[in-house]
């Protein structure tokens, strides 16, 4: 018997015959990881004591949900989304010091490819929906306002929806912008209200949010990725602190330093003076970078 053979495999001693036969990993990292994987799951199997019906209803889970994912949906992130794992690596990879603006989720609904704008341009091509300005400035930590950082801005329309979600509805790149700051590190736009709305739900992650009588829904929300040179970049989202949804995100991304006032102005100089000819929303947030 190889020294590393911890002997025939038991109930009892599983954790250690089946990590035991991982001496020869040629990765130390990866066997590591599954030195802790191995050990965490066999505990969990352990405590649950599945019977052989539940354990074949595990596996068609995990197989239907890659048998969902191409080339436009990736089901397997919306799980490591629902459990809360896809903020924790979030938050283990983005540990920011006190006032530097907190990162979240990047979310599926990204395009790397949008328009960069003039500032005070308005992201808001079919003129549906709530006017909204959005301005603030980015900043490093000391306080003093970064020129020619890029802020890549994208949002769901006032019924929820992303652009990609209903192509030939919404005009291509409606809600979606990249926008440069210039020297004073002000940026302003013009948008739309969001709205809450659901995650994808019509699969596997669906379904078990259904079994765990959680709803899918994401609280009303704009994306940012905000980045200068000697910066790092960071990817968060602005939230609506009196959305309806905003103490249950389904993907657990909301955090309070990222909750914004969503003002109503109707003082007419001012509706003038932002291009509208309404009421409309304002949002208004600082955006502080940290170094690179
Ligand atoms: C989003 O905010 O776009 C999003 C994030 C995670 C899962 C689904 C959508
Ligand atoms: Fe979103």
């Amino acid at each position: 018997m190889d020294s590393h053979e911890k002997g025939y495999f038991t109930e009892a001693n599983s954790i250690e015959v089946v990590t035991g036969r991982n001496e020869k990993a040629t990765s130390e990292r990866v066997k590591f990881a599954m030195e802790v994987i191995t050990r965490k799951l066999h505990e969990a199997v352990k405590e649950i004591e599945p019977t052989q019906q539940e354990w074949l209803t595990a596996i068609l889970f995990l197989t239907q949900t890659g048998h969902l994912c191409d080339e436009w949906r990736q089901e397997f992130i919306l799980l490591s989304d629902v459990l809360g794992v896809s903020m924790l690596v979030d938050a283990i990879n983005h540990r920011k010091p006190s006032g530097a603006t907190e990162s979240t989720v990047l979310g599926p609904f990204h395009v790397a490819s949008a328009p960069v704008l003039e500032m005070g341009a308005n992201i808001c091509l079919d003129q549906k929906g709530e006017p909204m300005l959005v301005r603030g400035r980015v900043l490093d930590m000391d306080g003093k306002p970064i020129a020619n950082a890029t802020l890549d801005v994208w949002q769901a329309n006032d019924e929820g929806f992303y652009d990609v979600q209903q192509r030939g509805i919404q005009p291509d790149f409606n809600l979606r912008g990249v926008f440069r700051t210039q020297a004073d590190g002000h940026y302003w736009f013009r948008a739309v209200k969001p709205k809450f709305y659901p995650i994808p739900d019509d699969g596997t992650v669906g379904k078990l949010l259904g079994l765990l009588g959680r709803h899918p829904y994401r609280p009303a929300h704009l994306h940012f990725i905000v980045k200068a040179e000697g910066f790092a970049a960071l990817t968060t989202h602005v939230f609506d602190p009196d959305d309806k949804y905003i103490h249950s995100d389904a993907v657990f991304g909301v955090k309070k330093s990222l909750m914004v006032h969503f003002a109503r102005v109707g003082d007419p100089v001012r509706i003038e003076a932002s291009q509208f000819s309404e009421p409309f929303w304002e949002v208004e947030y600082d955006f502080v970078l940290t170094n690179a």
